[in-house]
C-alpha cells in the first residue's frame, strides 16, 4: 500500500519501534499519516528495516539509538524527533523487557534492569515527550496483562512492573488532563513477537481463544486511541488478549 502523507504530517514518536508491537505500532501510524521517529537499543538493522518498510509506503521515519534505561537519551531522542518532524502529536512508549525466574532464584541485576526500562524509563519518555508535546496530543503506553492475571512462573517482577505503568498512566492522566492531552495504556496478552519466540505453543494451546495474537491487533488499537475520536478517553487501561485475563 501506497501512502502520500501531507506535507503537514503530524509528528509521532515510538520507544522501542523496532521489532515486534512496535514495529507494528510505528508502521500503523506512518499510515495513519504520521511522519514517525522510532527509538531501538539494540538492533539498528532491524530499525533500518521499519524505516525502509515506512518510506517504500511513501511515509517518513527516523531511527534513533536510545536506551530507555538512560534518562538522557530519552531526552536526546525526543529532541532528535522534534528537530526532525516538529513538536510531538503521539508519543508510544512500548520498549519493555521481559526476564525473569522463580522467586528462590531471582537475580538482583534481572530486577534492576527491569525496573529501570519497564518503569523508570516509561515515567522518563512519558515526562520528556509531553514536554514536547501539541495540547492535545496522545500518549499511549504499552503494559500487559499480567497486571491483571497471574501468568507464568517467574514473571512476578515483569507483573510488577506492568502493574505500575496501568497505575503511573491512571494518575497522570490528571497532569495531563488541562492540556487535553490523553494517556491510555494497552495490556496485551500473549503476542507473536520475539519475546514469546519460546511460548507460541504453550500460548495456544492456553488461549480462550485457541490462538495468539498479532502484533498489528495491538497497533490498531493504539492508532484509535492516537486518533481525534478517542479525545474523552483517558487514563484507562485497555486490556487485549483473546479472554486470558477474564
Ligand atoms: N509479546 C507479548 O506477548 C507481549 C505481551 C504483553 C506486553 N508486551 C509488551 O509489549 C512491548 C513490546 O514487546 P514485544 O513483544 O514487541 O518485544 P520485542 O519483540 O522483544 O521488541 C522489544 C522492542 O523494545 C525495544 N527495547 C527493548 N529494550 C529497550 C531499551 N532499553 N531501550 C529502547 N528500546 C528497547 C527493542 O529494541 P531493539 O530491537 O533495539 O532491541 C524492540 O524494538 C513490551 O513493553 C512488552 O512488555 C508484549
Amino acid at each position: 500500500m501506497h501512502i502520500d502523507p501531507p506535507a503537514s504530517a503530524k509528528a509521532a514518536l515510538v520507544f522501542g519501534g523496532s521489532r515486534g508491537i512496535g514495529a507494528a505500532i510505528a508502521r500503523r501510524l506512518a499510515r495513519e499519516g504520521h511522519a514517525v521517529a522510532l527509538t531501538y537499543v539494540s538492533r539498528p538493522d532491524r530499525a533500518a528495516d521499519v524505516v525502509a518498510a515506512i518510506e517504500a509506503e511513501g511515509g517518513r521515519a527516523l531511527a534513533i539509538e536510545a536506551d530507555s534505561a538512560d534518562a538522557g537519551a530519552i531526552a536526546a531522542a525526543v529532541e532528535h524527533a522534534v528537530a526532525a518532524f516538529g513538536p510531538l502529536h503521539v508519543a508510544v512508549v512500548n520498549a519493555g523487557v521481559h526476564d525473569g525466574s522463580p522467586l528462590a532464584g531471582f537475580r538482583l541485576d534481572v530486577l534492576d534492569r527491569m525496573l529501570a526500562v519497564n518503569v523508570r524509563g516509561v515515567f522518563l519518555a512519558i515526562q520528556a515527550s509531553a514536554a514536547r508535546m501539541v495540547d492535545g496530543g496522545r500518549l499511549v503506553t504499552i503494559g500487559s496483562n499480567t497486571a491483571v492475571r497471574a501468568g507464568i512462573v517467574g514473571s512476578s517482577v515483569y507483573a510488577m512492573t506492568k502493574s505500575a505503568v496501568a497505575t503511573l498512566v491512571r494518575e497522570l492522566a490528571l497532569d495531563l488532563a488541562p492540556r487535553r492531552i490523553t494517556i491510555n495504556n494497552v495490556q496485551p496478552g500473549p503476542i507473536e513477537t520475539d519475546i514469546t519466540a519460546e511460548l507460541v505453543d504453550w500460548a495456544i494451546q492456553r488461549s480462550p481463544s485457541g490462538r495468539i495474537g498479532q502484533p498489528g491487533e495491538v497497533a490498531a488499537l493504539v492508532a484509535y486511541l492516537a486518533g481525534e475520536e478517542a479525545g474523552y478517553m483517558t487514563g484507562a487501561s485497555l486490556t487485549l488478549d483473546g479472554g486470558w485475563a477474564i
